[in-house]
Protein backbone atom coordinates (compact mmCIF):
# COMPACT_ATOMS: atom_id res chain seq x y z
CA UNK A 1 0.00 0.00 0.00
CA UNK A 2 2.52 2.06 0.80
CA UNK A 3 4.59 1.55 -2.93
CA UNK A 4 1.16 2.95 -4.51
CA UNK A 5 -0.21 5.08 -1.81
CA UNK A 6 -0.71 8.02 -4.34
CA UNK A 7 -1.97 6.23 -7.01
CA UNK A 8 -4.55 4.38 -4.24
CA UNK A 9 -5.51 8.02 -2.80
CA UNK A 10 -6.20 9.03 -7.13
CA UNK A 11 -8.40 5.43 -7.06
CA UNK A 12 -10.38 6.56 -4.33
CA UNK A 13 -10.99 10.15 -5.20
CA UNK A 14 -12.15 8.41 -8.45
CA UNK A 15 -14.47 6.24 -6.50
CA UNK A 16 -16.07 8.91 -4.90
CA UNK A 17 -16.67 10.81 -7.52
CA UNK A 18 -18.06 8.25 -10.18
CA UNK A 19 -20.36 6.86 -7.30
CA UNK A 20 -22.69 9.92 -8.05
CA UNK A 21 -26.18 10.76 -8.90
CA UNK A 22 -28.33 13.42 -8.55
CA UNK A 23 -30.87 10.41 -7.15
CA UNK A 24 -30.02 10.69 -3.23
CA UNK A 25 -30.35 7.34 -2.67
CA UNK A 26 -27.72 6.26 -5.12
CA UNK A 27 -24.34 7.97 -3.18
CA UNK A 28 -26.05 7.37 -0.02
CA UNK A 29 -25.94 3.45 -0.15
CA UNK A 30 -22.67 3.55 -2.38
CA UNK A 31 -20.93 5.34 0.20
CA UNK A 32 -22.29 3.27 2.85
CA UNK A 33 -20.45 0.18 1.34
CA UNK A 34 -17.22 2.16 0.40
CA UNK A 35 -16.65 3.84 3.42
CA UNK A 36 -16.78 1.00 4.91
CA UNK A 37 -13.89 0.07 4.00
CA UNK A 38 -12.62 -3.37 2.32
CA UNK A 39 -8.73 -4.48 1.92
CA UNK A 40 -8.70 -2.28 -1.75
CA UNK A 41 -6.59 -5.86 -2.81
CA UNK A 42 -8.16 -5.60 -6.24
CA UNK A 43 -7.12 -1.77 -7.42
CA UNK A 44 -3.96 -2.64 -5.55
CA UNK A 45 -2.87 -5.30 -7.78
CA UNK A 46 -3.75 -3.73 -10.65
CA UNK A 47 -1.73 -0.22 -9.84
CA UNK A 48 1.21 -3.01 -8.54
CA UNK A 49 0.92 -4.60 -11.71
CA UNK A 50 1.17 -1.83 -14.21
CA UNK A 51 4.26 -0.19 -12.39
CA UNK A 52 6.13 -3.86 -11.78
CA UNK A 53 5.39 -3.90 -15.87
CA UNK A 54 7.24 -0.32 -15.87
CA UNK A 55 4.15 2.05 -16.83
CA UNK A 56 4.50 5.47 -15.95
CA UNK A 57 1.78 7.69 -16.84
CA UNK A 58 -2.17 7.07 -14.45
CA UNK A 59 -4.42 5.19 -16.88
CA UNK A 60 -4.05 2.17 -14.52
CA UNK A 61 -5.82 4.83 -11.77
CA UNK A 62 -9.11 4.77 -13.81
CA UNK A 63 -8.70 0.85 -14.26
CA UNK A 64 -8.15 0.33 -10.57
CA UNK A 65 -10.99 2.37 -9.66
CA UNK A 66 -13.01 0.39 -12.35
CA UNK A 67 -12.57 -2.90 -10.85
CA UNK A 68 -12.80 -1.75 -7.12
CA UNK A 69 -16.34 -0.42 -8.64
CA UNK A 70 -17.09 -4.19 -10.39
CA UNK A 71 -15.84 -5.81 -7.04
CA UNK A 72 -18.06 -3.78 -4.97
CA UNK A 73 -21.19 -4.13 -7.58
CA UNK A 74 -20.92 -7.91 -7.09
CA UNK A 75 -20.62 -7.38 -3.40
CA UNK A 76 -24.02 -5.72 -2.90
CA UNK A 77 -25.70 -8.13 -5.03
CA UNK A 78 -23.89 -11.34 -3.94
CA UNK A 79 -25.25 -9.97 -0.34
CA UNK A 80 -28.38 -10.32 -1.28
CA UNK A 81 -28.37 -13.45 -3.29
CA UNK A 82 -26.71 -14.56 -0.04
CA UNK A 83 -29.01 -12.59 2.26
CA UNK A 84 -25.63 -11.46 4.41
CA UNK A 85 -26.59 -8.79 6.99
CA UNK A 86 -22.89 -7.80 7.98
CA UNK A 87 -20.28 -6.68 5.33
CA UNK A 88 -17.05 -4.95 6.43
CA UNK A 89 -17.83 -5.37 9.86
CA UNK A 90 -20.99 -3.11 10.02
CA UNK A 91 -24.85 -3.97 8.33
CA UNK A 92 -24.99 -4.69 4.79
CA UNK A 93 -26.70 -2.45 2.38
CA UNK A 94 -29.30 -5.25 2.35
CA UNK A 95 -29.95 -4.90 5.65
CA UNK A 96 -29.56 -1.48 6.09
CA UNK A 97 -31.89 -0.45 2.76
CA UNK A 98 -33.75 -3.12 1.63
CA UNK A 99 -32.82 -5.72 -1.25
CA UNK A 100 -34.16 -3.76 -3.64
CA UNK A 101 -31.75 -0.64 -3.81
CA UNK A 102 -28.78 -2.87 -3.43
CA UNK A 103 -29.41 -4.81 -6.49
CA UNK A 104 -30.23 -1.91 -8.15
CA UNK A 105 -27.39 0.34 -6.79
CA UNK A 106 -25.16 -2.84 -8.00
CA UNK A 107 -26.41 -2.18 -11.67
CA UNK A 108 -25.59 1.19 -11.14
CA UNK A 109 -21.59 0.57 -10.21
CA UNK A 110 -21.53 -1.86 -13.00
CA UNK A 111 -22.47 0.51 -15.38
CA UNK A 112 -20.33 3.19 -13.92
CA UNK A 113 -17.18 0.59 -13.95
CA UNK A 114 -18.39 0.70 -18.03
CA UNK A 115 -18.20 4.13 -18.39
CA UNK A 116 -14.73 4.54 -16.78
CA UNK A 117 -13.40 1.37 -19.43
CA UNK A 118 -15.20 3.56 -22.54
CA UNK A 119 -12.85 6.71 -20.81
CA UNK A 120 -9.78 4.19 -20.90
CA UNK A 121 -10.08 3.89 -24.42
CA UNK A 122 -8.71 0.15 -24.98
CA UNK A 123 -10.32 -2.34 -26.57
CA UNK A 124 -8.79 -4.94 -25.55
CA UNK A 125 -8.89 -3.03 -21.65
CA UNK A 126 -12.92 -3.76 -22.08
CA UNK A 127 -12.42 -6.98 -23.79
CA UNK A 128 -10.66 -8.27 -20.81
CA UNK A 129 -13.26 -6.72 -18.05
CA UNK A 130 -16.55 -7.13 -20.11
CA UNK A 131 -15.16 -10.92 -20.41
CA UNK A 132 -14.39 -11.12 -16.46
CA UNK A 133 -17.96 -9.71 -15.71
CA UNK A 134 -19.95 -12.16 -17.40
CA UNK A 135 -17.46 -15.44 -15.80
CA UNK A 136 -18.26 -14.27 -12.53
CA UNK A 137 -21.74 -14.30 -13.04
CA UNK A 138 -21.53 -17.55 -14.44
CA UNK A 139 -19.70 -18.55 -11.20
CA UNK A 140 -22.35 -17.20 -9.25
CA UNK A 141 -25.11 -19.34 -11.19
CA UNK A 142 -23.17 -22.12 -11.04
CA UNK A 143 -22.47 -21.92 -7.08
CA UNK A 144 -26.34 -21.58 -6.94
CA UNK A 145 -26.74 -24.68 -8.97
CA UNK A 146 -24.95 -27.20 -7.25
CA UNK A 147 -25.74 -25.34 -3.64
CA UNK A 148 -27.16 -27.79 -1.32
CA UNK A 149 -25.97 -31.12 -3.56
CA UNK A 150 -23.70 -32.65 -1.10
CA UNK A 151 -22.61 -35.00 -4.81
CA UNK A 152 -20.96 -31.89 -5.76
CA UNK A 153 -17.52 -32.22 -6.79
CA UNK A 154 -14.69 -30.55 -6.26
CA UNK A 155 -14.15 -29.93 -10.07
CA UNK A 156 -17.39 -28.01 -10.04
CA UNK A 157 -16.26 -26.11 -6.90
CA UNK A 158 -13.27 -24.97 -8.66
CA UNK A 159 -15.22 -23.57 -11.27
CA UNK A 160 -17.45 -21.63 -9.14
CA UNK A 161 -14.34 -20.37 -7.97
CA UNK A 162 -12.45 -19.37 -10.82
CA UNK A 163 -15.49 -18.14 -11.92
CA UNK A 164 -16.45 -15.48 -9.04
CA UNK A 165 -13.31 -14.92 -7.87
CA UNK A 166 -9.95 -15.57 -9.41
CA UNK A 167 -11.35 -13.95 -12.76
CA UNK A 168 -11.56 -10.72 -11.11
CA UNK A 169 -8.24 -10.99 -9.88
CA UNK A 170 -6.99 -12.28 -13.23
CA UNK A 171 -8.43 -8.94 -14.60
CA UNK A 172 -7.03 -6.86 -12.36
CA UNK A 173 -3.62 -7.95 -12.86
CA UNK A 174 -4.13 -8.35 -16.47
CA UNK A 175 -5.43 -4.78 -17.64
CA UNK A 176 -2.27 -3.30 -15.87
CA UNK A 177 -0.25 -4.94 -18.21
CA UNK A 178 -1.84 -3.83 -21.14
CA UNK A 179 -1.80 -0.71 -20.18
CA UNK A 180 2.32 -1.09 -19.18
CA UNK A 181 2.23 -2.49 -23.30
CA UNK A 182 3.81 -5.99 -22.36
CA UNK A 183 4.15 -8.77 -24.51
CA UNK A 184 1.93 -11.84 -24.82
CA UNK A 185 4.25 -14.09 -22.81
CA UNK A 186 4.40 -11.05 -19.79
CA UNK A 187 0.66 -9.95 -20.48
CA UNK A 188 -0.27 -13.79 -20.01
CA UNK A 189 2.06 -14.11 -16.66
CA UNK A 190 0.33 -10.97 -14.57
CA UNK A 191 -2.90 -12.68 -15.89
CA UNK A 192 -1.61 -15.99 -14.56
CA UNK A 193 -0.41 -14.51 -11.39
CA UNK A 194 -4.21 -12.75 -10.73
CA UNK A 195 -5.81 -15.89 -11.54
CA UNK A 196 -3.55 -17.97 -9.14
CA UNK A 197 -3.66 -15.79 -6.40
CA UNK A 198 -7.45 -15.23 -6.76
CA UNK A 199 -7.96 -19.20 -6.22
CA UNK A 200 -5.73 -18.84 -3.33
CA UNK A 201 -7.30 -15.63 -1.77
CA UNK A 202 -11.36 -17.73 -1.95
CA UNK A 203 -9.65 -21.06 -0.91
CA UNK A 204 -8.53 -19.67 2.48
CA UNK A 205 -11.87 -17.31 2.92
CA UNK A 206 -13.93 -20.81 2.16
CA UNK A 207 -11.91 -21.91 5.32
CA UNK A 208 -12.80 -18.70 7.21
CA UNK A 209 -16.05 -18.92 6.84
CA UNK A 210 -16.04 -21.33 9.14
CA UNK A 211 -12.96 -20.64 11.30
CA UNK A 212 -12.74 -17.10 11.39
CA UNK A 213 -13.66 -14.91 14.40
CA UNK A 214 -16.51 -12.66 13.55
CA UNK A 215 -14.92 -9.79 14.67
CA UNK A 216 -11.65 -10.06 12.29
CA UNK A 217 -13.57 -11.24 9.40
CA UNK A 218 -16.00 -8.50 9.39
CA UNK A 219 -18.84 -10.46 8.27
CA UNK A 220 -20.75 -13.58 9.43
CA UNK A 221 -19.46 -16.72 10.66
CA UNK A 222 -21.42 -19.54 9.12
CA UNK A 223 -23.13 -17.89 6.25
CA UNK A 224 -21.92 -20.24 4.02
CA UNK A 225 -23.29 -23.73 6.10
CA UNK A 226 -26.66 -21.74 6.63
CA UNK A 227 -26.83 -21.76 2.93
CA UNK A 228 -25.82 -24.75 2.01
CA UNK A 229 -22.79 -23.79 -0.11
CA UNK A 230 -20.55 -26.56 -1.12
CA UNK A 231 -17.23 -25.24 -0.87
CA UNK A 232 -13.79 -27.52 0.00
CA UNK A 233 -14.09 -27.50 3.76
CA UNK A 234 -17.65 -29.38 3.34
CA UNK A 235 -16.28 -31.67 0.29
CA UNK A 236 -13.34 -32.80 2.11
CA UNK A 237 -14.99 -33.41 5.66
CA UNK A 238 -17.85 -35.03 3.45
CA UNK A 239 -15.43 -37.42 1.83
CA UNK A 240 -13.52 -38.36 4.70
CA UNK A 241 -16.60 -38.91 6.88
CA UNK A 242 -18.40 -42.12 8.23
CA UNK A 243 -21.75 -43.15 7.22
CA UNK A 244 -23.38 -41.17 10.44
CA UNK A 245 -21.24 -37.70 9.58
CA UNK A 246 -22.32 -38.11 6.00
CA UNK A 247 -25.89 -38.89 7.15
CA UNK A 248 -25.24 -35.52 9.28
CA UNK A 249 -24.07 -33.36 5.97
CA UNK A 250 -26.76 -34.54 3.81
CA UNK A 251 -29.55 -33.67 6.70
CA UNK A 252 -27.82 -29.86 7.16
CA UNK A 253 -26.76 -28.92 3.75
CA UNK A 254 -29.22 -31.08 0.80
CA UNK A 255 -32.24 -30.77 3.61
CA UNK A 256 -31.46 -27.48 4.89
CA UNK A 257 -32.62 -29.39 8.21
CA UNK A 258 -30.49 -27.09 10.93
CA UNK A 259 -30.69 -26.52 14.69
CA UNK A 260 -28.37 -24.27 17.01
CA UNK A 261 -25.94 -26.46 17.66
CA UNK A 262 -25.42 -27.78 14.03
CA UNK A 263 -22.56 -25.31 13.12
CA UNK A 264 -20.49 -26.25 15.92
CA UNK A 265 -20.52 -30.30 15.24
CA UNK A 266 -19.81 -28.83 11.17
CA UNK A 267 -16.97 -27.37 12.63
CA UNK A 268 -15.59 -29.77 15.11
CA UNK A 269 -16.19 -32.42 11.96
CA UNK A 270 -13.98 -30.48 9.81
CA UNK A 271 -11.42 -30.34 12.81
CA UNK A 272 -11.07 -33.95 12.99
CA UNK A 273 -10.68 -34.24 9.12
CA UNK A 274 -8.12 -31.61 8.73
CA UNK A 275 -10.29 -29.96 6.55
CA UNK A 276 -9.06 -26.20 6.98
CA UNK A 277 -5.32 -27.34 7.20
CA UNK A 278 -6.03 -29.32 3.69
CA UNK A 279 -7.83 -26.28 2.21
CA UNK A 280 -5.03 -24.00 3.19
CA UNK A 281 -2.50 -26.29 1.87
CA UNK A 282 -4.39 -26.46 -1.51
CA UNK A 283 -4.35 -22.44 -1.31
CA UNK A 284 -0.55 -22.80 -0.61
CA UNK A 285 -0.27 -24.22 -4.10
CA UNK A 286 -2.08 -21.97 -5.74
CA UNK A 287 0.03 -19.35 -4.19
CA UNK A 288 3.38 -20.98 -5.37
CA UNK A 289 1.92 -20.70 -8.89
CA UNK A 290 0.83 -16.92 -8.76
CA UNK A 291 4.62 -16.14 -7.20
CA UNK A 292 6.19 -18.51 -10.48
CA UNK A 293 4.39 -16.17 -12.76
CA UNK A 294 5.85 -13.51 -11.41
CA UNK A 295 9.26 -14.86 -12.82
CA UNK A 296 8.44 -13.19 -15.97
CA UNK A 297 9.20 -10.17 -14.44
CA UNK A 298 12.70 -8.25 -12.57
CA UNK A 299 13.42 -7.77 -9.26
CA UNK A 300 12.43 -4.81 -7.49
CA UNK A 301 9.90 -3.04 -4.76
CA UNK A 302 6.78 -4.08 -7.27
CA UNK A 303 7.71 -7.40 -7.52
CA UNK A 304 7.89 -7.99 -3.65
CA UNK A 305 4.95 -6.19 -2.91
CA UNK A 306 3.09 -8.40 -5.05
CA UNK A 307 4.93 -11.57 -3.86
CA UNK A 308 4.45 -10.34 0.04
CA UNK A 309 0.91 -9.87 -1.22
CA UNK A 310 0.52 -14.00 -1.82
CA UNK A 311 1.71 -14.34 1.66
CA UNK A 312 -0.96 -11.82 3.11
CA UNK A 313 -3.76 -13.87 1.69
CA UNK A 314 -2.32 -16.78 2.60
CA UNK A 315 -1.98 -15.44 6.25
CA UNK A 316 -5.44 -14.17 6.58
CA UNK A 317 -6.15 -18.14 7.49
CA UNK A 318 -4.37 -17.64 11.20
C1 LIG B 1 -14.89 -10.46 -0.61
O1 LIG B 1 -13.70 -9.97 -1.10
C2 LIG B 1 -15.49 -11.35 -1.65
C3 LIG B 1 -14.70 -12.56 -1.86
C4 LIG B 1 -14.17 -12.85 -3.01
C5 LIG B 1 -14.53 -13.50 -0.75
P1 LIG B 1 -12.73 -9.12 -0.17
O2 LIG B 1 -12.44 -9.89 1.08
O3 LIG B 1 -11.57 -8.67 -0.97
O4 LIG B 1 -13.64 -7.88 0.21
P2 LIG B 1 -13.28 -6.43 0.73
O5 LIG B 1 -13.29 -5.57 -0.48
O6 LIG B 1 -11.92 -6.47 1.38
O7 LIG B 1 -14.37 -6.08 1.69
C1 LIG C 1 -18.03 -13.36 -2.99
O1 LIG C 1 -18.45 -14.61 -2.77
C2 LIG C 1 -18.80 -12.71 -4.09
C3 LIG C 1 -18.15 -12.74 -5.37
C4 LIG C 1 -16.90 -13.07 -5.53
C5 LIG C 1 -18.95 -12.38 -6.54
P1 LIG C 1 -18.82 -15.09 -1.31
O2 LIG C 1 -20.29 -15.03 -1.12
O3 LIG C 1 -18.17 -16.41 -1.13
O4 LIG C 1 -18.06 -14.05 -0.40
P2 LIG C 1 -18.47 -13.38 0.95
O5 LIG C 1 -18.16 -14.37 2.02
O6 LIG C 1 -19.91 -13.00 0.90
O7 LIG C 1 -17.56 -12.17 1.04
MG1 LIG D 1 -21.45 -13.90 0.14
MG1 LIG E 1 -21.79 -15.58 -2.42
Amino acid sequence: MALVRDDLEACNRLIVENMQSEVALIPQLAAHIVAAGGKRLRPLLTLAAARMAGYRGDRHVGLAACVEFIHTATLLHDDVVDESALRRGQASANALFGNKPSVLVGDFLFARAFLLMVRDGSLEVLRILSQASAVIAEGEVLQLVIQNDTSSTEEAYLQVIEGKTAALFAAATEVGAVVAGCDAARQAALRAYGHNLGVAFQLVDDALDYSAEQERLGKTVGDDFREGKITLPVLLAFARGDEAERGFWRRTIEDKDQEGADLGTAIALMQKHRAFADTVARARDYGAKALAALDAFPDGAEKRALAGTVEFCISRAR
